[in-house]
Formats: structure tokens, C-alpha cells, sequence
């Protein structure tokens, strides 16, 4: 007979979605709200993202949970210990930490600049590794811990954003890899998804429809994906405590291994 995944209700336990006022962070932070999980979230710079996510994810609390919103930079280690610090005195240790927070500035080999090169590694990578070195202590602390990185099918082949880009997503599956088989003894998995053409989130918003069936040509599915789609990935890696150091391609079989 199976069991009730412990997951499903999270009891008011905190979760942490870096990125999570918009696009897939946020779509993953309206699960984990629904799961009954007390939640931060963080943001950069889109002010008006992170007020309608809050009034979003504030419908959604179950009663007495918290919501902190965190603005600054997840790149920079002196700001993840800070937010860190103010998630464990209001909401306890964390139990759920989802490394979402991205940026994808497109550029050629050559075209790549010092700064666009160490902006895109600091955000897309370091991040994952700051928070996750904060909340890993508090997680064996309560024997249990999820950790999910948020990759990109640019880090199975290559992509088409630029070398920063995949190759900071790429450095997501190392890190996942190497946690997964350093933590899971302490009952914490480390999972990557690696989504693509999520039409609903960061740059493909504003495509026009054209340039969204060329794209969707690319799938073997024939189709873009949507934020749900990335969702169901997380919630499935959220529930077993058997399954780490994988990657989950979200991506219509766009690329395959
Ligand atoms: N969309 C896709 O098809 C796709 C495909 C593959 C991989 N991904 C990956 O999935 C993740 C989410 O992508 P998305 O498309 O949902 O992105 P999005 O809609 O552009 O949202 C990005 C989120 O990250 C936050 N953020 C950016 N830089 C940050 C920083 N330095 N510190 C803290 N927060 C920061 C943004 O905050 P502000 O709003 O305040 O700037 C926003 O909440 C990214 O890692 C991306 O690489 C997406």
C-alpha cells in the first residue's frame, strides 16, 4: 500500500523560491503556498512584480503561514545572509529551497563581455550555491530537505542564449550531483529541471506569435510549454525522497538523452 507523501502538506515549514515573483519561480511559489508551506520569496529589481505576486501568494497562504518578500541581489553572498537570516527568525529553518532567480542576456562567443560573463555566472550559479549553503545546516538539523535548481535544456546542448548562459546552468547540474551525493544521507535530496520554450515566463512572454510556431516547429510535440508544466516537474521531485541528483527535461523533447 503507499504511503502519504509527508509533502503534500508542508505543515508551515518555510520554503525559499529565489525569483519567485514572477514566471516559473512564481509559479512553483503558488504550489508550495498551496502544499501549506510558509514562504519567502526573492526579488531584483521589478517592483511591481513582487507587489502583485505578494497580493498573489498572500490569496493563496493557508491561515497563520508567513510570507516574507526579499529584495536584492541572490548573486551576492552578503545579501543571501542576510535574507537568510531574517527567513529563519520569522519562519524557521528552511525545509524547501527552490534556486530559480535567473537572468538571460542573449550574446555570440565574442560578444560576451567581463560583466555580462561574470553577472550571468554570479546570478544563475553562485546564487544556488550561497542559498544552499545557508539553509543546508537547518536542513539536517530536521533530517529533511529539498533542494531544486532551476537548469535549462541550455545546459544539456548548449542552448542558443550564449557560452555564459550554459555554462552557468551547466554548473547547476555539477552542484546538484555533488550535494545529492553528499546530503542525501541526511535526508535531503538536490534535483535540477531543465526546462525550454516556457511561453509563459522571461523572454518568451513578449514573442509574437510567429516567432512562437518557428519555435514550436523545434519540439517534438509540436509546442511551447507552460509554466504548469514546470510546476508538475517540482511538485513530482517535492514527493520522493528516493530520486536525487537528477535532471528533469521539461523541454517537448526538444532535446533528448
Ligand atoms: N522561460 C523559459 O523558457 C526558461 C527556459 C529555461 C530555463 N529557464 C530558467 O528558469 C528560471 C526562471 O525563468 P523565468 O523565465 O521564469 O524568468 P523571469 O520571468 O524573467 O523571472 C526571473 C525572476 O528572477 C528574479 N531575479 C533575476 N535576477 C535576480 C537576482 N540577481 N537576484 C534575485 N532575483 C533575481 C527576477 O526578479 P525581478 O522580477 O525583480 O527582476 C524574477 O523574479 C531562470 O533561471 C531561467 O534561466 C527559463
Amino acid at each position: 500500500m503507499s504511503s502519504i507523501s509527508p509533502t503534500e502538506d508542508l505543515g508551515g515549514a518555510a520554503a525559499v523560491v529565489t525569483g519567485g515573483t514572477r514566471g516559473i519561480g512564481l509559479g512553483i511559489a503558488e504550489c508550495l503556498a498551496g502544499r501549506g508551506a510558509s514562504l519567502a520569496v526573492v526579488w531584483h529589481r521589478n517592483e511591481a512584480a513582487a507587489g502583485a505576486a505578494e497580493k498573489r501568494l498572500r490569496s493563496l497562504l493557508r491561515p497563520g503561514r508567513g510570507l516574507l518578500l526579499l529584495q536584492g541581489d541572490a548573486g551576492d553572498p552578503a545579501v543571501v545572509r542576510a535574507h537568510h537570516a531574517r527567513v529563519r527568525e520569522a519562519l524557521g529553518p528552511v525545509a524547501v529551497l527552490v534556486n530559480n532567480a535567473g537572468i538571460m542576456p542573449p550574446a555570440a562567443f565574442e560578444q560576451v563581455s567581463d560583466a555580462a560573463w561574470e553577472e550571468t555566472l554570479r546570478t544563475n550559479l553562485s546564487s544556488a550555491f550561497y542559498w544552499s549553503r545557508e539553509v543546508i545546516p537547518g536542513m539536517k538539523e530536521r533530517g529533511f530537505g529539498r533542494i531544486v535548481n532551476i537548469a535549462s535544456i541550455a545546459a544539456r546542448g548548449g542552448g542558443v542564449i550564449g557560452p555564459h548562459y550554459a555554462a552557468s546552468k551547466a554548473g547547476m547540474l555539477g552542484l546538484t550531483r555533488y550535494g545529492a551525493r553528499e546530503l542525501g544521507r541526511f535526508g535531503i535530496t538536490l534535483n535540477a529541471i531543465a526546462p525550454a520554450f516556457i511561453e509563459d515566463a522571461g523572454i518568451f512572454v513578449d514573442y509574437p506569435s510567429e516567432r512562437k510556431a518557428e519555435i514550436s516547429a523545434r519540439t517534438a510535440t509540436g509546442s511551447m510549454g507552460r509554466v504548469d508544466d514546470v510546476v508538475r516537474a517540482f511538485a513530482y521531485l517535492l514527493d520522493s525522497p528516493f530520486v536525487t541528483g537528477v535532471c528533469l527535461d521539461v523541454n517537448g523533447g526538444a532535446f533528448m538523452i
